[in-house]
């Protein structure tokens, strides 16, 4: 491993997490709840991979959603709370012999299995070097571990709840993505602030919902930050079939819920209409009649679609811009965008909620 995680001030913050998920759970069925255990089926490019991925990396997954979006040949990733680094091996062989992940994780025994199987999964994918590397360590010690502007793609999986100052975490992320690139991640949010007694259960903790944030919550700090106007790509709720869970959790409802965040100059923090319209060119491998953007956006092949000027920069100034022909610039303001029901909502979603206005 690179690193040996800092003994303080971390350590005794996170002695109960780290337990949980080097001893009291050791496969995906010891959860409690399906918080941490996505059972959404897998999208077809991601399904195909999961063959070739060890099954001891595999038994102790506890992620609680599918973070991994499209167009990552060649993209330098990092994983944060990588566990046994599943998502990280399904995203080497994304990005290719020419792209990287790194995956950050913080409890021995998870990142032990991930590092154990390296050479045995770049033998499966074709690879004559690693194109994955392993930090153990605490998410809070990024900037040590990266240059500022240095990375294309920051995923997690279910982890940053778990984090004592999600600030902290997400400008850490912010500080080292690189203007275009984003942050593509799951985890557990609430519908209000979650009260005292369920977020010092170490249980509840454990198990992810403890230290759900409160989606305004979550909000009104990627924005402190500069990830202005986040965008929802899936929303399910979360159920608790444990009777003691239960009664601790009362009226509180949690979501996981996967955002994409972007490092993009010019972001508002609402939809204004300039007058772009984007075309999709059905280039982008595995999406060629559609591409989901997020929960309000769907561009169909070939079909000219308003949007508004977040989604315009997020087009054409990302590594999506050579799928993508945006018209307009932001000379002349028409008020808020107030249409963006006008692009198709994707009810596969089962969300609902439009990101965009
Ligand atoms: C619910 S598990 C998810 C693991 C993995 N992402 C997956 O999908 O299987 C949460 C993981 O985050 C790690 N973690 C939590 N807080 C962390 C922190 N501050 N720094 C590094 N790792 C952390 C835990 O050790 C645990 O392995």
């Amino acid at each position: 491993m690179d690193t040996k995680a800092d003994v303080l001030p971390f350590d005794s913050k996170y002695d109960s997490v780290k337990k949980y998920y080097g001893e009291v759970v050791q496969k995906t069925s010891d959860l409690k709840t399906n918080a941490c255990c996505n059972s959404e089926k897998l999208p077809g490019r991601i399904g195909k991979i999961m063959p070739l991925i060890n099954n001891d990396i595999k038994d102790k997954y506890y992620g609680c959603g599918s973070p991994i979006p499209l167009c990552l040949e060649n993209q330098k990733v990092l994983d944060l709370g990588c566990g046994t680094g599943r998502d990280c091996y399904v995203m080497s062989k994304l990005v290719g012999r020419n792209g990287f992940v790194y995956g950050i994780e913080m409890t021995e025994n998870q990142i032990g299995i991930a590092e154990k199987y390296i050479n045995k999964q770049m033998e499966a994918f074709g690879y004559s070097r690693p194109n994955v590397k392993y930090i153990f360590d605490y998410i809070e010690n990024i900037p040590k571990h990266f240059e500022k502007e240095s990375l294309d793609l920051v995923t997690s999986n279910c982890v940053i709840n778990l984090t004592e100052d999600k600030e902290v975490v997400f400008n850490n992320v912010y500080q080292v993505l690189k203007f275009g690139g984003e942050m593509y991640f799951s985890d557990v949010y609430a519908d209000r602030r979650v009260p005292s007694e369920i977020s010092s259960d170490p249980v509840l903790r454990g198990e992810c919902l403890g230290g759900a944030l409160y989606y305004k919550d979550f909000e009104r700090i990627a924005g402190k930050v500069g990830f202005s106007d986040p965008r929802i790509v899936s929303r399910r709720p979360i159920e608790i079939d444990n009777r003691e869970m239960q009664n601790l959790v009362g009226n509180v409802k949690f979501y996981s819920i996967t955002y994409r965040l972007w490092k993009l100059k010019g972001l508002e923090d609402a939809c204004e209409d300039y007058g772009h319209v984007a075309v999709y060119d059905g280039q982008i491998p595995d999406s060629p009649f559609k591409y989901k953007l997020d929960d309000g956006h769907i561009f169909y092949k070939n079909k000219p679609e308003r949007i508004c000027g977040n989604t315009a920069l997020m087009l054409s100034e990302t590594r999506f811009r050579k799928y993508f022909q945006v018209s307009g610039s932001f000379k002349e303001h028409f008020g808020v965008f107030e249409d963006c029901s006008n692009v198709e909502q994707d009810n596969a979603s089962g969300s609902g909620t439009s990101s965009c206005c």
